[in-house]
This record gives C-alpha cells, structure tokens and sequence, in this order.
C-alpha cells in the first residue's frame, strides 16, 4: 500500500519520516537522519524527533499524543537510500508571461532584447485563452521543479494577471503575482495610458487576489513597476504612496545592464543614481525586491541595505543576455537579503537548482578576478535558493527550512543508486550499469558522504530528481477543492506503466517510485473533499476505487 494513502475525510496529521537536509544558515548545510517530523493539519510543523527506525514512528507520535496520522517515509519511495526532503524551493523573480520565449534571446542585450522578443509576445496577454495556456504551463513546470513559491511579473492585463493569481492558488504554489505597470517606452498598444489607469488597474489586481485570498497566505498582490525607464515620475511616485499606505509588496529591477543605467541617468536627471530614482518614489523598503543589482555603485549597495531591501539574484539571465556578474558577496556581506531568481525569459531556465548551480559558477568567474573569497559554496548557494528567498519574499519564519511552528513547503529529493544491494563496493555486472533515465542524471554509487550527494545534486540534477511529493505537498498545503477544478468530485486516473505513474486529467502528480510492486496499479485521488488530499489508493488493473465517502459517484475502473 502507498504510504500516502489516507482514508478519513478531515485533513490529517502527517509524520515525515527519512532523511531531511536543509540549510537554516549560510555555512551550515543540515543533514537528519532517522528523522520523523510531524506536520499538523494546518500544514506546520508540530516536532521533529530522532527515531531510530519506521516501525518506531507511531511511539514518537504518541510523545506528542497523536495516534491517527498519516506516514510518508522517503526511503520506500524508490530504492536505495539517497531520497531525502529538503525546503520547497524559492523563485523571487520571474516574468510568467515569457515563458514560452525561454531559450529564444540570440545575441539580445536588455534594451533590444525588450524590444525584439519581450514587449510582441507580453502584449499577446490580451487574449484569455493565450494567458491561461500558459500560466498552467508554466505554473506547472515551476512547481515540477521543485519551487514551491514564486515572485511572478504578469503582464499590463488585468484579466491575465489575475487569471495568474487563480493558477496559482489552483495550483497550490505560494505566489506574489504582479500587474507590470509601464506608462513608457513601450508600444503604444501594450502599455498604461496614464498613471491613474496603472493605479486603477493596479488596484483591481489587488482586489482579485483579496478576494481569493483574503489572507494572504497563498496568494499576495505585488505592486510592479516594469522598470525605471518604463515609468514616468508620477507613475513611480503613485506607486511609491499606495506601497507606503498599504504595505503590499514592490518589485521591479535594477542596475542590469550599463545601457540601462545610462537610459536612466538621462530619464531621471535629478535623481542621484538608479536606486535613489526608486527611494525617491518611496519605492524602496524591506517589502521590495530589486532583480538583478548587477552594477549597483557603493553608496546604492549602502542605500538598498539601509532600507533593508531585497535583491533577486539572476545568474543565468545575467549570463544570457550578458548583463554581467552580480557581486552577490558584497551584496551579503552589506546585509541586503538575498535569494535567486530564474527570471525566465531573460534567463532560459525555470528552475531554481539551476539558479542555484548558476550562481555557483557566476561566483566563481568573479574569482578568477577577485580572489577565492567570493566563491559562493554549497550551502550558500542553497540557503539563497530557500532561506534568502523566504526573506526577500516576506516568508521568513514561514518557509525554506524543517522548523517546529514554520510551514512545511518541501519536496522529496531522490537520487539515482548504482550500487548492488550488497554494498558500494560489490557493485558490478549488468544490473549496476544499467540507466533508468527516469531516476534522473545524478548517480550514487554509495560511498560518497551525504554533503558529496548533495553537491551532486546541486551540480548536475534535474526535475527528474524531485519525487511525487512536490504535488502531494503542494496539495497539503492550500488545497482549495472548488477553485480551478470540478467540484463534482471528480477523480483524477493515473496508471503506472513502466515503473512511472502517466497521469490523465491530473497534472499534480508527478512520477513517483521504481516499486515494481506498483506496476499496473492505479492511483486514485479524490480532490472533492475538503483539506486536501484524501485519497491516494493503489489497486490492480481492473479493480474499481472508490471514494471514502463511499458515494457510487465518485467510484472510478481504472481502464
Ligand atoms: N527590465 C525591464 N523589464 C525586464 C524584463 O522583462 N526582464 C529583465 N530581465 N529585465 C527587465
Ligand atoms: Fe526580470
């Protein structure tokens, strides 16, 4: 039976249990084994406790007086032993509207580059159809990568924007959702008439996000402003006021490309520099994030840190359209927040560990020229991926680490084993050679240390390395069973073939396991009770699931 499978209609308690790595400060890279960790029906996290085996989880949940919980073990989800939970991952910059150019930028610099790709396909956004085509997609791909929340840039549409927000929430990804605001230096058909029209449209995104979300634990509104240059004075200072009044959260970019910043001395001419344009328009706070800061001056990387802002880190798009090198150490070491960004389609990648590996190699072409000490490590590069993106997101405390009181946003890492069963060094022969490309590019052999694994994973993983639960996690967290789905209870038909899970009508569950016991089975979800996932069964070819409730309706033949 699948260790997910849950059959009471309340939401339940959950205990996790297998290795948990996690990076709660810059140098420590965190690494549990034997660890059960109990997360409660609101999704947080109520222990962590050694134990010493799976059968003992039960005694270390009855510490804490819970006898009816779920059991989630990471090792029994594919075999060998290098599967492991670590933080969701932290997207704190990314345009959901480029997506389908990722990859399409030639030899671009920024301002052509707007201009020649970006502003044609954002301003195709005015179609509905287009917009919810591709925030599902690119919805999806996020959360299959393992980024369980996101800073995403819309586009001018107020109608596509909020669909955004509604994918979203549908989706379970925890997101900041941005109308971009641009009153110039545009085309006239895809931009804001006029500083009320971007404030009046802004505001209509604001009250959309409310509105699904009036707490704002999923889904918040982000006020956006493309960019300097795209905005007039009066645009920015607008915005600047609605952010001081209403404490929403800012983001734009900033001192990417020395085009750019000379387009803004000239835009600007009374502003001392770029970052002061923005602290002008009261733009610059602890709840703003700045993409990009490449070229930021000393008294600007003192202003940004002084007000406490954020910086989004985009390594691969700095590279792609050659933008320069961020210098992430001194950015650290002013104090300024950091986390990464993908920002697709600048950049061409949409995963986070990529921005990861990225800034890793960034840090080092710095190095060649400055010295080793601005070489980012491992663990670095992780806490941005996961700590510093939960700061400059405003969900430190929240996420992006295995704390008692904190939220429990994770994936199940798992890493390819080519070693025999009898141990690393007895591997040989035909069966530890051969590839299954599905367990993803990453091979452990089974001698390295847990740190040498997670180095591996870094440098050469891949979506492939994220196990199911970056969809059964997401479910956990905010399943809104009425919102973006049928709310008759219909359930979702996946089968196994080939050792994989196909899913139809369900594009929440990713692959799952190697259990050749799992072959031609069926996994049936039931996404129409309340509190998020509540059925997860494996049956054998034919057999007909059924619901909890034991409504006729809901039973599903899996064909
Ligand atoms: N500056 C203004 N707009 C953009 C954008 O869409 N992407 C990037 N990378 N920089 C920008
Ligand atoms: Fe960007």
């Amino acid at each position: 039976m699948a260790v997910l499978a849950t059959k009471q209609e309340d939401p339940k308690r959950t205990v996790y249990y297998g290795t948990f790595i996690h990076t709660p400060s810059p140098t420590l890279l965190e690494v549990k084994h034997n660890c059960a960790v109990g997360v409660d029906v609101d999704s947080r996290i109520a222990f962590i406790e050694e134990c010493p085996n799976a059968t003992a989880i039960p005694l270390v949940a009855n510490l804490h007086a819970w006898d009816a919980f779920d059991t989630v073990i990471s090792d029994e989800l594919s075999p060998g032993r290098s599967n492991f939970f670590f933080p969701g991952l932290i997207d704190t910059h990314t345009h959901a509207s480029q997506y389908p150019n990722a990859g399409i930028f030639g030899n671009s610099t920024l301002l052509d580059w707007l201009n020649t790709y970006t502003f044609p396909l954002e301003g195709s956004f005015s179609s509905l159809d287009r917009a919810k085509h591709v925030y599902n997609r690119v919805v999806h791909r996020s959360l299959s990568h393992g980024t369980t929340a996101a800073a995403y840039y819309a586009t001018v549409h107020v109608s596509a924007t909020n669909l955004l927000a509604d994918v979203c929430q549908a989706r379970g990804q925890r997101a900041l959702v941005g109308r971009v605001c641009m009153d110039r230096m545009s085309p006239e058909t895809y931009r804001d008439e006029s500083t009320e029209s971007a404030l009046r449209d802004t505001q209509a995104c604001i009250d959309h996000c409310a509105s699904i979300d009036p707490s704002g634990s999923l889904i918040r509104p982000v006020i956006t402003p493309r960019f300097a240059p795209s905005c007039t004075v009066a645009t920015l200072n607008a915005l600047g006021e609605l952010h001081q009044r209403t404490k929403h959260f800012v983001q734009t970019h900033i001192s990417e490309n020395h085009s750019e910043i000379e387009l803004v001395k000239e835009l600007f001419p009374k502003a001392k520099d770029y970052a002061s344009v923005y602290d002008d328009a009261g733009l610059l706070s602890e709840r703003t994030i700045l993409a990009h800061a490449v070229h930021l001056t000393k008294d600007e990387i003192d202003l940004v840190g002084k007000r406490g802002t954020g910086v989004s880190h985009c390594p691969t798009s700095n590279t792609c359209i050659t933008s320069g090198e961020a210098p992430v150490r001194k950015l650290l070491e002013a104090g300024i927040p950091v986390g990464l960004g993908t920002d697709v389609s600048g950049g061409y990648s949409p995963s986070i560990l990529d921005m990861a590996r990225h800034a890793l190699l960034v840090s080092r072409h710095i190095a060649m020229r400055e010295g080793p000490a601005v070489k980012l490590d491992i663990s670095e590069a992780l806490y941005l991926a996961t700590m510093g993106g939960a700061k400059v997101m405003g969900l430190e405390g929240v996420v992006g680490k295995f704390e008692i009181g904190m939220e429990f946003d994770a994936m199940l890492v798992g890493l390819a084993h080519c070693q025999s069963d009898n141990g690393p060094e007895e591997a040989s022969g035909e069966n530890s050679e051969a590839v299954d490309v599905n367990d993803g590019p990453v091979d452990v052999f089974g001698w390295e240390s847990w740190e040498d694994r997670v180095a591996k994973w870094v440098y050469g993983g891949d979506d492939r390395n994220v196990k199911r639960e970056r969809s059964y996690f997401v479910l956990q967290l905010a399943w809104e069973p009425t919102i973006g789905r049928k709310a008759d209870g219909v359930l979702a038909h996946c089968i196994l073939a080939d050792f994989n899970i196909l899913c139809f009508d369900c594009s929440r569950v990713a692959s799952c396991g190697t259990r050749p016991s799992w072959r031609d089975c069926a996994l049936g979800i039931d996404y129409s009770l309340p509190g998020n996932v509540a059925i997860m069964e494996f049956l054998p070819r034919g057999c007909i699931g059924k619901s909890s409730k034991g409504d006729a309706n809901l039973s599903w033949t899996f064909r």
